[in-house]
């Protein structure tokens, strides 16, 4: 049914104020109200309740190539959330539909009008919340899933190390490693991390990577060396991995955090690559687009079968969210990271 919207709400929006040198700082994402307009036919007004604080964010504020273009200056910070209709002129959403999408930093969004990506309706699922939608269910469980499925294609039997262990993309491509057979070895930034790895979703073993000695973990975790490599890191994280890979060993180049608030990010060597004979793919989530409902197919299936957990560090508050973006580069989450509005 189309309800009319006799709407007059303020919204407020982060918007991009000025590009991060290093961390994000006070100021670079402005708080903003403005009005909203009214709707057109066709569109419908959402409240967001929920924001995907992601690392690409901090990609999305350079001005450097990439595979979207940058936030320009001025406009509201690119982010995904869930938000809940609250006003429709839309024969596809009526109120109190739950929707996914490009939300943006932003506390109203409208949906429906010429947006590239656009919003999907989220369906009721017993013991799934919405907010799966943004992890498991979204965009880490589907570039957890296609960086295994299709670039790693694990083998029983094979070790696979996964950096950024514990955060919301390697703790999904850690399990499906289990899943596969592979003995998993995480690296992570706490103990507390490491534990969480190891003792609830079934890793091998897990080394955090500020103790001194971690190389040295590393090598006793892996004995018969490493076969894949899903990378969400960079730098030295990826260099001490790649000087234990095995010959023609795989590296599935999901991210490179460590280098996303520098100037000039530090590679990991490729003389190493050479010498070992590495198959190194990079990839991003969108290349398989065509592919999402296998995947959600497969990723609900193994949740079903408590083959895959998942778990979610949330921060409350709207204007938390520059904070909460810094804390992925901090390792303040465990898991999805995410904001409740
Ligand atoms: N290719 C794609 O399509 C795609 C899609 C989604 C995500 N990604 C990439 O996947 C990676 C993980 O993303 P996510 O969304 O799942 O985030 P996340 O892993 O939940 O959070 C980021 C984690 O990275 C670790 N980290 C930050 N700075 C680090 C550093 N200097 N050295 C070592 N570890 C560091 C922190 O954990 P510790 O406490 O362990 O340090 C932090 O919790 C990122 O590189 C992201 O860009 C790629």
């Amino acid at each position: 049914m189309v309800t009319a919207a006799p709407m007059a709400v303020t919204n407020r929006q982060l918007r991009l104020k000025s590009r991060p040198k290093g961390m994000l700082a006070p100021g670079d994402l402005e708080l903003v109200a403005s009005p909203i307009r009214e709707l057109q036919d066709g569109q419908a007004l959402a409240r967001v309740r929920f924001l995907s604080i992601d690392p690409t964010m901090r990609i999305w504020m350079a001005d450097i190539p990439q595979y979207m273009p940058p936030v320009a200056l001025g406009e509201v910070m690119r982010a995904f959330g869930v938000a809940e209709v609250v006003e429709s002129r839309s024969r596809e959403f009526k109120k109190g539909d739950k929707v996914v999408g490009m939300t943006g930093l932003q506390e109203y969004v409208v949906a429906g009008g010429q947006e590239p990506m656009p919003f999907r309706k989220i369906p009721s699922i017993p013991f799934v919340s919405e907010s799966a939608f943004l992890g498991i269910l979204g965009g880490n469980g589907l570039t957890a899933y296609f960086g295994m499925m299709e670039i790693a294609k694990p083998q029983k039997g094979e070790t696979l190390v996964v950096s950024a262990a514990a955060g919301a993309t390697g703790s999904i491509a850690g399990q499906i490693g289990k899943i596969h057979g592979c003995h998993v070895v995480g690296i992570a930034g706490s103990d507390e991390k490491c534990k969480w790895v190891t003792d609830d979703l079934g890793f091998d073993a897990a080394i955090n990577y500020k103790h001194p000695d971690w190389r040295d973990k590393l090598a006793a975790a892996t004995p018969k060396g490493i076969d894949i490599n899903f990378e969400n890191v960079g730098g030295e994280v990826m260099q001490a991995v790649l000087s234990r890979m095995n010959l023609f060993g795989r590296v599935v180049l999901c991210g490179l955090i460590s280098g996303y608030n520098k100037e000039d990010p530090g590679l990991a060597s490729f003389a190493t690559v050479l010498i070992k004979r590495l198959r190194v793919q990079g990839f991003i989530v969108i290349d398989y687009a065509a592919r999402f409902n296998e995947a959600f197919t497969e990723l609900g299936k193994w949740m079903m079968l408590r083959k895959l957990k998942h778990r979610e560090t949330i921060v409350e508050g709207f204007e938390k969210a520059p904070d909460a973006i810094n804390m992925l580069f901090t390792g303040g989450n465990i898991g999805k990271l995410l904001v409740r509005l």
